[in-house]
């Protein structure tokens, strides 16, 4: 069986489902039900006896102790996060506990778990870490994509933290010899991805109405992989990665913020057209910038393609229709996370931004 840690979120829980849908191996997932966690993402697992939903913190060590020892996991997968740039922010603190504590303390207890193996089963053993290529930092126009031997430079709380837990997990190789592995990957998107990310929340607000908040010019680069290809990656660096490897995770698909939002509104207008006639385009609404804003992030997936023959499934285009398309066909699901909580968070990011 593997643990899987933040497989309540949105990359955690459609490689959980993915999973399962490949395996009968099961799944213990532990998960701490921040506002980013939500159960609704698993509930086709209800009476799925392969998948265990534990709450719970990575920074939990007693707890995540227990789990190993109880359930004996031949693999650790490290989802678990703070995630949202604008959240870190607001409020930096959540991420260092989480994504730094937090990771030192789950290290911690899977070391313990871990030395005390039977020596086959230590070397079989895996903990696979989930990162961003945002510890890079941000490139300039014509730049190289980023390799896995590109310097560190992060930029926000968020990247800055992650930069710390890979340092973590690397140093937990090179001291402790505990087999891990580590992805960097670019930006993902796809089902269950939480409206407060660029593209759930264009859709989401296009549909209710809502100006479409492009910041600053709308011309920083992201490089967007749909999320069943980054489980596709993790699930192949966790069979054949070469351990304390690092391997960068992307789709070759860079694109300027406002040509996504155009993408989606001309998506929108074909599959569910404004009853006024209009397109969605009228209500983008360029915003004050974020604060340090990334230029442009994009990642060289050569290494990962060449060592282990991994290579993404979706263009932008067929990924980004089938995400559209999502959101329209679970509504519900969209409306249960825009809680009061998710309101005060849409207050607080943009009503003080001019437009
Ligand atoms: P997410 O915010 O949607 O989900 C994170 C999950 O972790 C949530 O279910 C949350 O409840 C859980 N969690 C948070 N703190 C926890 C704690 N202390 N203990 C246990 N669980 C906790 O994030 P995501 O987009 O699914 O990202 C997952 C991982 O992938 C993160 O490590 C992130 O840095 C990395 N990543 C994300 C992207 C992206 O585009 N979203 C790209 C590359 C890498
Ligand atoms: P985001 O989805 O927050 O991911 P990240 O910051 O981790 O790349 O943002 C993607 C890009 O979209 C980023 O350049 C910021 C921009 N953005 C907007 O222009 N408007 C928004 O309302 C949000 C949330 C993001």
């Amino acid at each position: 069986m593997i643990l899987v840690t933040g497989g309540a979120g949105f990359i955690g829980a459609n490689f959980v489902l993915a999973w399962l849908k490949q395996h009968d191996e099961t799944i213990v997932n532990l998960d701490k039900l921040t506002y980013a966690g939500n159960l609704e993402n698993l509930a086709s697992l209800k009476n799925d006896s392969r998948h265990t939903f534990v709450q719970g913190d990575i920074g939990d060590a007693i707890l995540v102790g227990k789990l190993l020892v109880e359930n004996h996991p031949r693999a650790v997968i490290n989802f678990a996060a703070e995630s949202h740039v604008d959240r870190s922010i607001h409020g930096p603190e959540d991420f260092i506990q989480t994504n730094i504590v937090g990771t030192f303390h789950l290290l911690e207890a899977v070391r313990a778990y871990w030395s005390a193996l039977p020596d086959g089963e230590k070397t079989g053993f895996r903990f696979l870490h989930v990162s961003t290529d945002e510890v890079y930092g941000s490139l300039a126009k014509g730049e190289p994509a980023f390799s896995e031997t590109r310097r560190y430079e992060p930029n926000s709380p968020y990247s800055a933290s992650k930069a710390a837990s890979d340092h973590l997990v690397r140093a937990y190789h090179h001291t402790y010899g505990l087999p891990v592995l580590t992805t960097n990957c670019s930006n993902n998107y796809g089902p269950y991805h939480f409206p407060e990310k660029l593209i759930p929340l264009i859709i989401v607000n296009a549909l209710a109405g809502k100006p479409l908040p492009v910041y600053g010019d709308g011309q920083q680069i992201r490089d967007w992989l749909y999320v069943k290809d980054h489980c596709s990656a993790i699930r192949c660096v966790l069979e054949k990665g070469r351990l304390g490897e690092v391997y960068n995770v992307g789709g070759w698909n860079e694109k300027a913020n406002i040509d996504i939002v155009h993408s989606i509104c001309a998506l929108l207008d074909e599959l569910r057209p404004r009853t006024d006639g209009k397109s969605y385009r009228e209500q983008i609404t360029f915003v004050t910038d974020r604060p340090g804003h990334d230029r442009r992030y994009a990642i060289d997936a050569r290494k990962i393609e060449r060592e282990l023959g991994w290579k993404p499934v979706e263009t932008f285009e067929t990924g980004i229709r089938k995400t559209v398309q999502w959101y329209l066909d679970n509504q519900r699901w969209v409306n249960n996370v825009q809680s009061g909580a998710y309101r005060q968070w849409l207050e607080k990011n943009y009503a003080e931004r001019d437009q």
